[in-house]
């Protein structure tokens, strides 16, 4: 069995989770569930990100002690999961004991492999960023993301020298054949990191001298490790790092860290750095998805347009939430959310296409079948739908999960075509005898679709299966079906639950 290692970046805890949040987590979700669909042993790691100036910032503001502070938003990242039916293996937080133990090791070899200088630093520190910029990154004097005047610090410093690995990153990235070579998607964002790698590249400051909410360096405790450092070190210490070397070399290196642009070059470039510095192995791919707006705007807490999973959950549902995140809009580019949107994505999709079909499968079965599934042998249209389906593999493999729904929905649309075709309710006065074969090749094929819904929208998925008049665990059988589908893994003639609307029009 292959083993997939899939990450999320760990979000700050200066704020609840939002929608921009969730989007990523999801993502890597349905990856999750659908490469444990085909038999990859998975590990899916998200977590919180929790200390730097920011969140010490944040706690302040809310008259907390850090930590109580840190543990009640944690605590909220975890829920907020849970109620969407994340199925994360591992939660990372980089304030427990072991999370510390591993960024002081990390750091330790670094040390020890002469990486790392001290030096007098004076910048413009973004605390929103938690990064330096330099005079020519700002715009007009502020910073790019959050439009704020950098603040300006001068103190000692210690320094890792990323510059001197610029070349080799260069090569593991671009030569295919290079012993460390890794991915980065899409196309557009890798070659940004290949132009700027072509030319010189800073050093990264790796602490802070005047931050108290930080992890200390193991050889000078009067600097507390910069955030990044620390944070990038959780797809370590998660897995093992440093003392549990069995389950460290079985997870490592990452098959995939997904994250948005804003912070790719964290992650395609420090992080390799420091990764070859150590010895490690290197990540294998990096996905950057894109930014997405909300009504045009990028969302802050200060424009308080900011939106929460739940308010999403409130008015589409879980699946609804899931699927609407993912269907907008292709995966790698920017994008723009209105509640418009939102709902005519809604309606068209789940309530008209998905929705209905259901309802009238069942609403056919009850009535021309007893209410039982009914018994067939072979179906046509089921295996027009498996063909319609099987491309979803390979664009998840490229993580065109926008593609995979559309894909989906054209197999829904197959079977609503044959129902239209075909006619059951027509039959029924002609040739009744013909409406349980008709309606075994649309419950079969609704089955088959199930399968690869389930990522998407698990909870839907199951939902559809057992009205269906399935009794069987359907992870098992979609398993079994991925592997070789086969008319031969379904219960036929079990009675059918026809339950509300799935998802009622808005
Ligand atoms: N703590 C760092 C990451 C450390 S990883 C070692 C951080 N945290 S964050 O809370 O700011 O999360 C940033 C990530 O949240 C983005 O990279 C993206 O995955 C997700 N998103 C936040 N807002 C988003 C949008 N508006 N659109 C798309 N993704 C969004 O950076």
């Amino acid at each position: 069995m292959n083993r997939f290692y899939i990450t999320t970046p760990i979000y700050y805890v200066n704020d609840v989770p939002h929608i921009g949040h969730a989007y990523t987590t999801i993502a890597c979700d349905v990856l999750a569930r659908w490469y444990r669909l085909n038999d990859q042993d998975v590990f899916f790691l998200t977590g919180t990100d929790e200390h730097g100036t920011k969140i010490a910032q944040a706690a302040a503001a809310h008259n907390k002690e850090p930590q109580e502070y840190c543990d009640h938003i944690s605590a909220l990242f975890q829920e907020s999961w849970k109620q969407l039916d994340i199925s994360n293996d591992g939660f990372i937080r980089t304030t427990t004991k072991d999370h510390e133990t591993a960024v002081q090791a990390f750091l330790k070899q670094l040390w020890e492999k002469g990486v790392i200088f001290k030096a007098s630093y004076s910048g413009k520190y973004c605390v929103q960023c938690e990064r330096f910029y330099t005079d020519d990154e700002l715009i007009g004097g502020v910073c790019p993301d959050h439009r704020i005047k950098p603040e300006e610090q001068s103190e000692d410093n210690y320094f890792f020298r990323l510059s001197h690995f610029r070349e080799d990153l260069l090569a593991a990235i671009t030569q295919e054949d290079h012993p460390q070579h890794f991915k980065i998607f899409p196309q557009e964002r890798r070659n940004e990191v290949i132009g700027k790698l072509k030319q010189e590249i800073n050093d990264v400051s790796i602490s802070r001298a005047t931050l108290d909410w930080g992890i200390p360096l193991p050889w000078d405790r009067s600097q507390t490790t910069y955030v990044w450092i620390d944070a990038l070190t959780n797809y370590l210490s998660a897995i093992g790092y440093p003392n549990n070397k069995e389950k460290l070399d079985h997870w490592w290196p990452a098959n995939l860290h997904l994250m948005a642009k804003d912070i790719l070059w964290f992650h395609a470039v420090i992080w390799p750095a420091l990764l070859m510095a150590t010895g490690l192995p290197l990540p294998k791919k990096i996905f950057a998805h894109g930014f997405f707006t909300v009504n045009g705007q990028k969302m802050s807490k200060s424009m308080g347009n900011v939106v929460r999973p739940a308010e999403l959950i409130q008015e589409y549902g879980v699946d609804g939430t899931r699927y609407l995140l993912l269907s907008a809009f292709p995966f790698g580019q920017d994008g723009d959310f209105t509640k418009d949107l939102m709902k005519t994505g809604y309606n068209a999709a789940l309530a008209n296409d998905l929705g209905n079909l259901i309802s009238r499968a069942l609403t056919m079965v009850e009535k021309y079948c007893n209410a039982q599934s009914p018994a067939g042998e072979k179906s046509d249209l089921f295996n027009q739908v498996i063909d319609d389906l099987k491309p979803i593999g390979k664009s998840l493999d490229h993580l065109a999960f926008h593609t995979a729904l559309s894909t989906l929905l054209i197999a829904v649309d197959r079977v609503n075509r044959f129902i239209e075709t075909k006619a059951p309710w027509k039959m029924a006065k002609t040739v009744p005898q013909e409406v349980p074969t008709v309606l075994y090749e649309v419950v079969v094929s609704l089955k088959a679709i199930v399968f690869y819904l389930w990522p998407f929208m698990p909870g839907t998925a199951q939902t559809i299966w057992m009205q269906l008049g399935e009794t069987k665990d359907l992870v098992t059988t979609a398993k079994k079906f991925l592997e070789s589908p086969s008319l031969a893994l379904f219960n036929n003639q079990q009675p059918i639950q026809k339950g509300t609307p799935l998802f009622p029009r808005k």
